[in-house]
């Protein structure tokens, strides 16, 4: 794994502290993510009891814990020792045992078949190189039992490159990578963002030029706003191209 990519996501744990008081989840958990979060969770199969979960990306364990919450036997593994520290503090709050490792997917250190459901929540799509993606399929494939399940929530678009650390692909281009690494699609929708982002555009200029604190009253406001319409709009607009993929993979 590049130095760079880690480091980015050491920053980013860095900045969730510094804007978000109590160190509670995330500092971008704006009204929008966590409508976006909600409507996503709600897609994971009901009945995770028991589960064994990889949450591969856990960042600080947002996901985990809604997981582990629904009695998962779920483990979160991250690059990033800040995010994997805010992690650990989140679980403990909740009064929770999971563990949280150090890891980068591409290696995992679990034996072949040990998980039921790998579980990647904006994840692929921070990873610009095709190679290592592959890479990451593979030990996901190794790591998942025969019957497991492969779940990937990822931003898709036209394909765009967004800056060093963030990648924007059509949805094809998760389902023929996958497909050859010996899974199978079972499952894809697209939750609609396009007009959340279409809303915000402006906004984060003005945000850019006035440097602007995260989470400013102004910002929170406005994102309620967009919650309202983009919800709308998530119930009108049936032939999304844009937003959140949602992909359920088995193996082969
Ligand atoms: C945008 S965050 C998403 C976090 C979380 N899944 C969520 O839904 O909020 C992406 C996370 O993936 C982690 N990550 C990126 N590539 C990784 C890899 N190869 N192995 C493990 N974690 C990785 C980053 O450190 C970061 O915490």
């Amino acid at each position: 794994m590049d130095k760079k990519i880690i480091e980015f996501w050491n920053k980013r744990g860095l900045h969730t502290k510094k804007y978000n008081g109590n160190e509670f989840y995330t500092a971008t958990e704006i009204p929008f993510y966590i409508y976006r979060r909600n409507r996503i969770l709600k897609l994971l199969d009901d009945n995770l009891k028991g589960k064994k979960i990889l949450d591969l990306g856990c960042a600080n364990g947002i996901n985990t814990v809604y997981l582990k919450k629904k009695d998962a036997e779920v483990v979160g593994v991250d690059i990033s020792e800040n995010l994997l520290e805010l992690a650990r503090k989140n679980a403990f709050r909740e009064n929770l045992d999971i563990p949280f490792y150090k890891i980068d997917g591409e290696n995992l250190p679990f034996e072949d078949k040990s998980f039921d459901i790998v579980l990647t929540m904006f994840v692929l799509q921070h990873d610009l190189d095709v190679k290592s993606l592959n890479r990451l399929y593979k030990e996901i494939s190794r790591v998942l039992d025969d019957n497991g399940k492969m779940i990937n929530f990822e931003r898709i678009s036209i394909p765009s490159t967004k800056g060093p650390t963030w990648v924007i692909r059509e949805p094809g281009e998760y389902i023929k990578l996958s497909e050859k690494n010996d899974f199978k699609l079972v499952d894809h929708s697209i939750l609609s963002s396009r007009f959340w982002d279409d809303m915000m555009f402006p906004y984060y200029i003005l945000k850019k030029r006035l440097a602007l604190s995260d989470n400013n009253k102004f910002e929170i406001s406005y994102s309620k706003l967009a919650v309202i319409l983009t919800k709308h709009f998530d119930k009108v607009w049936k032939n999304n191209k844009f937003g959140t993929g949602y992909y359920l993979f088995c193996k082969k």
